[in-house]
């Protein structure tokens, strides 16, 4: 069976879904592997490393999708590419497909098996697949430090001859797997950091990590959604929570925001009021950018100023460090391919929950049902 990595398209994609350590593991696996030339070029990966390890580099611009029985990539095929690939193949990428739905109807047409790894169920044995969480995490440590670099301020308390300076304030809104790291981070830079999420279940992480949760009081269980997600809340939580984030933000240095809701736009938490609000120099992260931003400024890969704060809706956090990126990426997937093959051949087992629930299109027929449903609505 052959596997090929194609170059990622996208201008700002810098990670690929393959590295010499993970050709080795394909190798194992009973898969032949193939990557276009250039693949690792921006992980700072060279052709030849990759060679070393056993797999074959296709010339770029030759029928490189067309050779495929599996693709790996880190983004989803355009529509150009979709038409180059062979009936029957498999795709498998990060893809938003109730987001993404022509390119999920392109491969469903096509009879492509689309996987995507926003859709990998968080279960314990899919820990090793769990794309997600290993990009969140970058993009949480990144974040801080951007922000850092950007401060006038020091991060840290310091004591001084010419005087004290005291910590910068960070705020993180939303605590999952990118808020926590960036608390972590924030914290090992010195900072006050406090933090808000819906699910009052992560109040004990926050503070495991030395910061200040900041708790909208509740009689209901309004936050969390199923299997441990959040979901929409009510008019009345949704007013004391903004309430709350809003005399926060204003005296904080840094705002990283990171709430998502799986599937549905950002919830929108900052509205320009409470950003006039911000003292100038503050710095906004928006890592929802992608999904329509939790700040009503944010624009999706710009950087904009706006009464002297910084609003960064860079979307791609994790591709600014595309080595570790790609290597964790590259982990995940192939852990996720992998666990599909036996002896060097797809074994596609319909009821395998990891395999099904990564699944989106099979046979020429849409196979996730939100999906489906915004496919219908
Ligand atoms: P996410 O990226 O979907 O959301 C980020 C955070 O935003 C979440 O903590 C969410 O509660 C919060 N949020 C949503 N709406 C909000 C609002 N209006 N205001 C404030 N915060 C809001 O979630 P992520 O980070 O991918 O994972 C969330 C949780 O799922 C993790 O903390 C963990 O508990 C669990 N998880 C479990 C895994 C496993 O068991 N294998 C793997 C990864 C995560």
């Amino acid at each position: 069976m052959i596997v090929v990595i194609p170059k990622e398209i996208h201008p700002l994609e810098t990670r690929t879904a393959v590295t010499p350590v993970t050709v080795k593991q394909l190798i194992k696996s009973g898969l032949n592997v193939r990557i276009e030339s250039g693949a690792g070029q921006a992980s700072f990966i060279s052709d030849s490393d990759y060679q070393d390890a056993g797999a074959e580099i296709l010339d770029s611009g030759s029928k490189v999708l067309s050779q495929a029985d599996v693709v790996l990539r880190v983004l989803p095929p355009s529509e150009e590419e979709i038409s180059q690939l062979r009936p029957h193949s498999v795709y498998v990428s990060f893809i938003q497909t109730t987001r993404e739905l022509k390119i999920v109807k392109a491969l469903a047409e096509k009879s492509i098996t689309g996987f995507s790894m926003h859709l990998i169920p968080r279960t314990t044995l899919a820990q090793k697949m769990d794309a997600l969480s290993s990009q969140a995490n970058i993009a949480g440590y990144k974040a801080v430090l951007i922000a850092a670099n950007r401060l006038g301020v020091y991060m840290p308390l310091l004591m001084t001859a010419a005087g004290t300076i005291r910590p910068a304030k960070v705020l993180i809104l939303g605590a999952g797997v990118a808020g926590l790291q960036a608390i972590a981070t924030a914290k090992r830079l010195g900072a006050q950091v406090e933090a808000f999420d819906v699910r009052p279940v992560v109040k004990e992480q926050v503070e495991s990590l030395g910061a200040k949760f900041i708790e909208v009081q509740s009689d209901s269980d309004d936050g969390v959604g199923e299997g441990g997600y959040a979901k929409e809340t009510s008019d009345d939580y949704k007013r004391r929570q903004q309430e709350l984030i809003h005399e926060h933000m204003s005296e904080a240095d840094v705002v990283i925001t990171t709430a998502l809701i799986p599937g549905r736009p950002a919830p929108l938490l900052i509205p320009t009021t409470m950003v006039d609000d911000m003292k100038p120099g503050s710095i906004i992260m928006d890592l929802a950018a992608e999904n329509g931003g939790n700040c009503e400024l944010t624009q999706k890969d710009q950087v904009i100023e706006y009464n002297g704060v910084t609003i960064d809706g860079t979307s791609n956090i994790p591709g600014t460090l595309p080595v570790h990126a790609s290597e964790l990426y590259a982990k995940n997937i192939t852990a996720f391919l992998t666990y599909m093959v036996k002896d060097g051949e797809l074994n596609l087992d319909l009821e395998d929950e990891i395999i099904s629930g990564a699944m989106f299109t099979h046979r020429g027929e849409i196979t996730h049902e939100p999906t489906q449903e915004a496919m219908n609505a």
